[in-house]
This record gives structure tokens, sequence and C-alpha cells, in this order.
């Protein structure tokens, strides 16, 4: 494949110009020279803050500019739901609740909400034109129809997701029901909720999105990687079973997550809710937007002993997985007569079978053609089948309710791509190429499957009955912001 010479790439409202020739490798594609981001971690001192609850009916989160104490010394300028503080509080609901959550916008641009994993009416979904302007504010009210399950919400305006997240927007949502409440899983404090996000942080600890062409290509890799809005914490724990949901709430950053002493984690739940069963896997690799609820025994430890969750490297295309680091240290710091017995069954949540797909739809999303500007002209940077984001364009069209088989084709690609779906829960059915199997961390409701290079996924999706229009997305915000985004109407 030729190099075309100069393209024009469209992210962020500006153009940037491509001198393409220069870096393009035998493929064709656009090697932007950068070097995988080297993470850099902490002394692990400062404590671990485990955002406060608040019930989501009766819910405020005002988006603001403010500091927190990220990096241990230093106060950080952020964004948050709340004066005094990165993220929001963390939202809780029963199944069959009605949320009313009141979105003060007091950020200068548009903001909204979305709230991943949910399945709400399309103008509750915080489709990027439903934005409340600054000083502005926006009412959700929806009832609760998803299973117990660990989901989160973010903003989601058209082409500033990854800009606020990145400055720290984000928060989780914690639905239980009554299957849930029957396991008697642990609770309370031994219920934590980790999200894990990476950021790129000037000497005074202040991280401001200004992402490059490398980070709009790969997503932006920051060196600090933080559990709850800090850098490298510690938790002291107690010597018993915790209950951690882990959140990958990075723009970019997949973490492939395993615990320092060798021990497993006993995966109970994914995207959507509890599995069949429990499984024990000693690492998980966690995609932007995916969750994975686990079990993690200290009991045995010794007080005092100390075990790190880590990630470990992984074959994640040219510039992820390169690198082990550690994330959170846990500190055994009391000792305990607790003696949990983790459930053989979870949940009885069906198997869709393929033949119930009513219909099958493929995306290309190997980003050939708009990967790096070739061709000329004006285009996008990431798209999903030659396509980009307008707003003014359905892509697709789905019957309520309906059953479907979707494709995600990144054969051809080189970059890793968590594709994620909003109006609808999906089972993950095969992986064909790369790494060629579907992992127990995808069992279960999800609705962000991530495809590596080379990989092409099945899903069969449960749309919800909810009409109106809402979006499909590769949760790498950068990707997702630079037009790797669709227009589904629901009718
Ligand atoms: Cu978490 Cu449309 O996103
Ligand atoms: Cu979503
Ligand atoms: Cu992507």
């Amino acid at each position: 494949m030729a190099c075309a010479g100069t393209g024009v790439a469209l992210f962020g409202g500006t153009s940037v110009l491509l001198t393409a020739c220069g870096g393009c490798n035998k493929e064709g594609m656009m090697d932007m020279g950068g070097a995988a981001t080297e993470v850099v971690e902490g002394a692990f001192d400062a404590m671990l803050p485990v955002p406060p609850t608040m019930p989501a009916t009766a819910a405020t989160l005002s988006a603001q500019r403010t500091t927190a104490g990220v990096f241990k010394g230093k106060t950080s300028s952020v964004s948050g739901y709340q004066s005094g503080g990165i993220l929001g509080s963390t939202l809780t609901a029963t199944k069959g609740d009605t949320v009313n959550a009141v979105f003060q916008n007091n950020l200068n641009e548009a903001s909204n909400l979305h709230w991943h994993g949910l399945l709400t009416p399309a103008n509750m979904d915080g489709h990027p034109k439903d934005v409340a302007q600054p000083g502005g504010s926006l009412t959700y009210a929806f009832p609760v129809v998803n299973r117990a399950g660990t989901y989160w919400y973010h903003p989601h305006p058209d082409m500033k997701t990854a800009k606020q997240a990145y400055e720290g927007l984000a928060g989780f949502f914690l639905v239980t029901d009554a299957e849930e409440q029957a396991l008697g899983l642990p609770s309370g404090e031994y219920d934590l909720p980790l999200v894990i996000q990476d950021k790129r942080a000037d000497s005074n600890g202040n991280f401001s999105y200004s992402p490059d062409m490398t980070d709009m290509m790969n997503g932006l890799l920051g060196e600090s990687v933080l559990v709850n809005g800090v850098h490298s914490p510690f938790a002291e724990v107690v010597a018993r079973t915790y209950r951690l949901r882990l959140l990958n709430g990075s723009n970019g950053r997949i973490y492939n997550l395993a615990l320092s002493n060798g021990e497993a984690f006993i995966l109970i739940g994914s995207d959507g809710g509890l599995l069949a069963a429990p499984e024990a896997v000693t690492a998980i690799l966690l995609a932007p937007g995916e969750r994975a609820d686990v079990l993690v025994s200290f009991a045995g430890q010794a007080v005092g002993s100390e075990v790190f969750l880590e990630s470990k490297t992984f074959d994640g295309g040219e510039y992820q997985g390169k690198q082990a680091f550690s994330i959170l240290k846990f500190k055994v710091a009391e000792s305990s007569t607790n003696s949990f017995e983790i459930p053989a069954v979870l949940s009885g949540y069906a198997l869709l079978p393929e033949a119930s797909a009513t219909r099958s739809r493929s995306f290309d999303i190997s980003n050939g053609g708009g990967h790096g500007g070739h061709g000329g002209g004006m285009m996008a940077m990431h798209n999903i089948g030659g396509k980009s984001y307008d707003e003014s364009r359905i892509d697709e069209t789905i019957t309520a309710g309906a059953t479907e088989l979707w494709t995600f084709d990144n054969t051809e690609g080189i970059d890793p791509h968590p594709m994620h779906l909003h109006g609808a829960l999906f089972q993950v059915l095969d992986r064909t190429g790369g790494r060629g199997q579907v992992f127990p961390h995808e069992k279960g409701w999800k609705d962000t499957v991530l495809a590596m290079p080379g990989e092409k996924v099945r899903v069969i999706a449960a749309f919800g009955q909810e009409k109106g229009v809402f979006v499909f997305h590769c949760h790498n915000l950068e990707h997702e912001d630079s037009g790797m985004m669709l227009q589904m109407e629901i009718n």
C-alpha cells in the first residue's frame, strides 16, 4: 500500500496536519513513533479512599473543577462531582428502584451523565446530544431494570468524554437484588469498589488533558496509576475474604490484573452482574470500561504481610502490556475469625443460544483507511466500518427487544479496541484469531468486550425495550472522541 502523502485528521474539533510518508511501516499504517509510556510507581504510603455512598433514588452530582490529594504531599487540580475531591459518590440502588439524580453542570463546558451498563430510556442515557450547558442542570429519572452488578457513570458529551473522564469525572453505580442478597457476599467495609485509572501529571501533580498525536492514536497512557483517585495507595485489610469490584476507568490503558502472592481471584461477576458459578483465575485482562467482580481471601495471611494488586505483562499490540507494575498494596492489619464460604452457585441467568438471534451485523473495527489519515482529504482518525461519528446519521436500525448477533472484526487491526454498546447487554459467544477464546471474566452479561489486534469477537446482544437513538463505540476514549462511535435507532 502506498502512502497518499498528507492527510488531515479531525479530533477535538481541531484539524491536525499529518505528514504521513515518513512514518509508514510496510503495512501502510502510520507508526506514530511514540514509545509505550512507562508506569512510575509511588511509595504505596497513601491511604486508599473509598468514595462515600449516595442513594441513586435521591442523588445530586455537581460536576466542577476542584482539588484533590492525588499525589502524596501535593494538591492536584482535578474535576469531581462534588467540591473538594476527584470522582463522585458511589450511587446505590436495588433493582426496581427509580433513579432520581440531579446533575448540575458547574464546568465551563457542556457535560452530561451516562449510566454505563444500565438500560435506560434513550433520553436518560446521556447521548452526546443531550447535554447541560455550563451553569445548567439535568434531572435523570428511570427505573433500575438491571440485575445486581457493578455499573458506573461518567460524562458523554461529544468529543469531550475523554477529557472530562480523564480530569476526574466518574463514579460507581452499584445495583443489588434479592438473588445477590441471598448469597451473603462480603458487604460494607468488606466490599471495596476500586476504579483503576492512569494519568499523566506534571511536577506539581496537575493533570490537564492535552493529548498529542500519539495519544490520539493509542489512547492517552499516563505514567501514574491511581486507585479511587489516589496514586499507588495502600489499604489495611483484615485476614478474611473481601469482595473487590474492579473497574478499568482509564482512557486507554489495559491492565492484566493479578495478585503478587500468586493467589487466585475468585471471579464472581462481570460487567452486568453475577456469573453462574465462581471461577478461580490468576489473571484478568481488563480493558477500559470493563468490570470484574472478585472475591479475594486474605485469610491465613499473617498480620503484617503485604499483598499487591498488580498488572502483569501481556501481548497488547505495539504499546500496551510491555511492563509489569504494582497498583495497590493490601496490608494485613488484623486477624479474623470470619469464615466466609464461597457459594457454589451464584446466579441462574439464562444463556442466549446463537440460534435465538434474528439478525447478524458485522463491524470492521480494523480502522483500515482511516488509520493515521491515509488517503488524503478530511477524515476522522478512528472509525467503525469506515464510518465515523455523525450525529445527523443513523447507522443501524434495531427492533426493540430484539436478540442479535454482532461481530467486531479487528482481524486487520493494529490497535486493541474495547467495544461498548448502549441500550443492550450481551453475552460473548466466541473469539477467533489472536487469543482465540472467551475468558472467564467475559462470561455472564457484558456491555464491553475487548478485540485485540487480529481478533474477531462475536456477541449475542439483547436489546432493551426502550425506543430511541443510542450510541455504540470503542471505549478507548480517545478513539471514541475521534470518531469511533456510531448511532443506532431502536424502534
Ligand atoms: Cu462508558 Cu458510551 O460509555
Ligand atoms: Cu455506556
Ligand atoms: Cu478503539
